[in-house]
């Protein structure tokens, strides 16, 4: 091995440069060159590479986002377009690529592993949905900031006995809704995997203050059907008959952009590492990611044939915990 490439692709994640910093400098240490592909899938089309140094990797390890850009690229679903990257990574001699990204990101790596080009997979994104990793990169920064979040909303939601809603990321995956509510105290959370009924969430919230507590706060992702715009609007239409009102705070991007923590960046840089290490080792079409606290490599095949599963226990941890 002497030449590799490394993107960043799908939604950007804290941590994602220090992936980026421990490959480069891992690389370097094996005498190998190692290039930067701008802007994910995207730049690889249009090939914008940057050759990196152990220099210009350097004062990134405690920057949110990533240096080299991150994008969603249509083209590179289509077979031509995935015909037209691997003549790129062809044409200009790299003999691997490092796929730093979450679940779509991994999708499309392992379809350039299957037309024969050596892939690895850097498990990063915040929404942890991905097959192979129990954390991913970005998830502890974005989990830290939510709660940051819902730590200040209970100080006025008390001062005033008020209900409030908060909206956390997550397309398809309930994770950081479900474990910011529990860490949060949160007195009911809403997830895309679960089917909820709005008259039961204003049941719990009323038992809440029967209870005696002082606020109510509900957790929803963004996936959910049930999402601040549709649960506010509900409340709104349903206002006189439940007899309270539910303000709705939606921290969208905010989650993704936070500097990150010692957990992810302490994550990012073993998965990043432990990415050259496979490369070197000949081992490739594999995803680096947690698996029982330690960094292991499961085949790309197996990351996209699976879908991670949320621990139903949680939510019904959610529940007992709200008396
Ligand atoms: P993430 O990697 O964070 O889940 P996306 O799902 O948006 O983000 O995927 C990022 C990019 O990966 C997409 O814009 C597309 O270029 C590529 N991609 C997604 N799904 C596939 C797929 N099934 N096959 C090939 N490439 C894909
Ligand atoms: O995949 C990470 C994520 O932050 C999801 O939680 C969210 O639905 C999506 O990206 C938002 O994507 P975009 O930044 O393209 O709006």
């Amino acid at each position: 091995m002497k030449r590799i490439a490394a993107l960043t692709s799908g939604g950007d994640a804290p941590g994602m440069n220090a992936a980026i910093r421990a490959i480069v400098r891992t690389g370097l240490d094996k005498g190998w060159e190692v290039f930067g592909i701008r802007n994910g899938y995207a730049g690889l089309l249009s090939e914008n590479l940057v050759q990196l140094n152990a220099r210009n990797v350097g004062g990134i390890l405690q920057r949110g986002g990533t240096m080299l850009g991150s994008a969603r690229c249509p083209e590179f679903k289509t077979e031509e377009g995935r015909m037209k990257a691997v003549r790129v990574l062809r044409q200009n001699e790299f003999e691997a690529l490092v796929v730093i990204g979450g679940n779509g990101s991994q999708a499309g790596a392992y379809e350039i592993s299957q037309m024969g080009f050596p892939v690895v997979g850097v498990a990063s994104t915040i929404d942890n949905d991905l097959y192979g990793s129990e954390m991913t990169i970005g998830v502890d920064t974005a989990l830290n900031i939510a709660l940051e979040a819902i730590d200040r909303l209970k100080v006025t939601a008390s001062s005033h006995q008020r209900a409030f809603l908060v909206e956390v990321m997550g397309r398809d995956c309930g994770y950081l809704a479900l474990v910011a509510g529990i860490a949060g105290g949160a007195e009911a959370v809403i997830i895309p995997e679960v089917d909820t009924d709005p008259e039961g969430v204003a049941q719990e919230l009323r038992s809440a203050y029967e209870r005696g507590k002082s606020h109510a706060l509900v957790v929803v992702a963004e996936g959910a059907y049930y999402n601040a715009e549709r649960l506010g609007l509900y409340f709104q239409q349903h206002r006189e008959r439940l007899g309270f009102e539910l303000r709705a705070t939606t921290l969208g991007h905010v989650q993704r952009g936070g500097t990150p923590g010692a957990f992810d960046r302490l994550l990012a840089t073993r998965l990043g590492a432990a990415a050259t290490e496979a490369l070197a080792q000949g081992n490739q079409g594999v995803l680096l990611g947690l698996v029982r606290g330690e960094v292991a490599a499961t085949p790309l095949a197996d990351v996209v044939a699976h879908k991670k599963a949320l621990d139903p226990r949680l939510l019904e941890l959610v529940r007992v915990l709200a008396r």
